[in-house]
């Protein structure tokens, strides 16, 4: 949930970076810092915990200059501390950085920097960053060519702000995906970069947003954009509403949309401060979870409802593929009347995207009064399920608008993994090599998350093509079936088309009556361990003349000569292909919706968060 501001003007950058900053905090964080360029020199300040600490330290050191970047960083490579803190200064002292995102390569590229000599102050991925900017500056002899050259090296999705001692007269920002948003903001005579709007309102309305592949070149009186290949751009300059959640809106038509895009940083956010990939090891300390509690666990039982129950139904896979304890997964509404059999060996997980959902809260209850340990994965902060849990996981994926949920279901998935390894870590049912795996896996997401966004265009035709279908049976199996589910829910949330969802090996037994000419098949066919057997299940649904829509991996070439429509997805590990798969299907509904002209963001009879029975 890192926050970057940045300040280019006349006036003293601290308060106004401190300032912004402080308009960033609800994003969560663990540390804090400040370089500003003072008398030629960048200086810098840095702390763990609360930007008051920050504050405190500027006060006893305080630094000035007319050109500053601030940071608040949440910890993915290296524990919560100053030195880890950004910004990052280089060897040479003459450049540093702020960064939101994750370098994938950048074991990779901290050997081939160290084989040349350089040296790391700290254990983050992000100061290679800052190494790789400095070698090239050495040889570009441009800052604006060195960062461009040093983007082109690092895989994933960034957002990052660089200033030198060497061109005090500039700012360079640049995006790369979507881990973190760039927003540039206009004043008179000054001029700011943020990596949200928020940071911003005080100073100016006037802003842009950078696109994936953009860099800014900022300075007091101008701003240029470019893409990464260098061609000049003519930014469109916004200006945003004083209603903080239209502000939020941006330049998406829905809430919905903006929620499905965000999720490349959702998910970093939801890696943020959990995974340290240097140590190989999950941190869900706020769980509250002792190796000795988790060994006493006989029986876990997720309980939801909606999106978040779907969620629950991946996560059954997950948690017993990793820590081989059994799940049951229940629907709160039933769970809270259906004494349900449960002890204080069981550990009862509730999901909840509010924390409020007066189900759910019930179904707690329950578990609470026949002694089960309960813990809850929320996303509102110091609601109710958060708050009545004995340990919980924060989903950390800002607020959710849209009725139809999206980002606050692909997070929890990514939760209900982190919690498999780390539960399997506590019972000691995973090996090294595999929990090294499943860590190490954890890496591409917000990448491959991308991958997905950015094929929206072909997901938009499909959506063209069968937009005015009255019914759709979707088909999924294994970890997938759940996404059959939610994809279903997903279109008749908000499109109002008639979808049903079954386990694909089921179609046999009852809805493969339905299927004709009048019934579009939607089959979720990775190439996972169900392929054979999804493949045969589509080709029966081909057999009696069914439209088919495919979800399929890049490359098949089975799924290219059946399928009438095919919304590919990029190869992934199969434990955390749902979140993939999931992706195509929330863009489906959305634009079916969009194109049938619907209240997307606030669909007839439905209620973002449910607080009565
Ligand atoms: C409502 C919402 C759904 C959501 C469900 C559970 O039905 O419209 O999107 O999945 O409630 O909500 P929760 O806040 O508990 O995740």
């Amino acid at each position: 949930m890192c926050g970057i501001v940045g300040y280019i003007g006349d006036k003293n950058a601290t308060p106004i970076i401190l300032g912004g900053l402080k308009k960033l905090e609800y994003r969560g964080y663990d540390s804090a810092g400040i370089a500003v360029i003072e008398d030629g020199c960048i200086e810098l300040r840095r702390d763990v915990g609360k930007l008051t600490n920050l504050e405190t330290l500027v006060k006893e050191e305080p630094l000035s200059g007319t050109i500053g970047i601030g940071h608040t960083r949440w910890a993915t490579h290296g524990a919560p501390s100053a030195k880890n803190a950004h910004p990052h200064v280089g060897e040479t002292g003459k450049v540093v950085i702020v960064h939101n995102g994750i370098v994938e390569n950048y074991l990779e590229l901290k050997e081939e920097l160290e084989a040349e000599g350089a040296k790391f102050n700290s254990e983050t991925d992000t100061e290679t960053i800052v190494h790789l900017i400095e070698r090239n500056l050495g040889s570009t002899g441009t800052l604006e060519e060195a960062v461009r050259q040093s983007l082109l090296r690092i895989k994933g999705a960034h957002g990052i702000v660089v200033i030198s001692s060497l061109e005090p007269d500039k700012i360079i920002a640049a995006r790369i995906g979507n881990a973190g948003g760039v927003v540039i903001g206009y004043g008179e005579g000054e001029n700011f970069v943020a990596s949200d709007i928020p940071a911003l309102m005080e100073y100016t309305r006037r802003m842009s947003f950078l696109e994936s592949h953009q860099m800014a070149i900022v300075t007091k009186e101008d701003v240029h954009i470019k893409t990464l290949d260098g061609k000049e751009i003519n930014p469109r300059v916004d200006t945003i509403a004083w209603d903080p959640v239209a502000a939020e809106k941006g330049n998406y038509r829905h809430f919905m949309q903006k929620e499905i895009h965000e999720q490349v940083r959702s998910l970093t956010d939801t890696l943020s401060g959990r995974v340290d990939f240097e140590k190989n090891q999950i941190n869900l300390m706020t769980l509250n979870l002792t190796a000795e509690k988790a060994r006493a666990i006989q029986k876990i039982v997720i309980t939801a409802c909606g999106t978040a129950y779907h969620a629950g139904l991946v996560g059954k896979t997950m948690i017993e593929e990793m820590s081989r304890i059994p799940v049951e997964v229940d629907i709160a509404s039933e769970f809270r009347y259906r004494d349900p059999i449960i002890d204080e060996k069981t550990c009862v997980i509730s999901i909840s995207q509010s924390g409020e959902t007066a189900d759910t809260l019930a179904a707690m209850d329950e578990a609470r009064k026949k002694g089960a340990m309960v813990l809850s994965i929320v996303n509102a902060i110091g609601s109710q399920a958060m708050r009545v849990a004995d340990g919980y996981i924060s989903m950390q994926v800002g607020p959710e608008i849209g009725v139809a949920s999206t980002k606050a279901f692909t997070a929890p998935l990514v939760d209900l993994y982190m919690l498999a390894i780390y539960l399997g870590d506590l019972r000691g049912t995973l090996s090294e090599e595999k929990k090294f795996q499943y860590v190490h896996d954890l890496r591409i997401i917000p990448e491959l998350a991308g991958e997905c966004i950015r094929r929206e265009e072909s997901v938009k035709k499909v959506a063209e093509a069968i937009k005015d279908i009255r019914n759709i049976l979707y088909l999924g199996r294994g970890i997938n079936m759940p996404i059959a589910y939610e994809g279903a829910l997903k279109l008749k949330e908000i499109s109002y088309i008639h979808a049903e969802a079954y386990p694909a090996g089921e179609m046999k037994h009852g809805p493969i009556a339905l299927i004709d000419k009048e019934m579009p098949v939607l089959a979720i066919m990775p190439k996972d361990q169900w392929y054979e057997k999804m493949l045969s299940q589509v080709e029966q649904a081909k057999a009696r003349g069914g439209m088919l829509i495919l979800v399929a991996s890049d490359g098949d070439e089975n799924a290219k000569n059946l399928g009438d429509h095919i919304l590919w997805i990029p190869d992934a590990p199969w434990l955390l292909m749902p979140v993939f798969t999931s992706i195509p299907l929330q863009m489906l509904a959305y634009h079916i919706a969009a194109i049938r002209g619907l209240d997307v963001d606030q669909p007839r009879n439905l209620a973002k968060s449910v607080t009565v029975e």
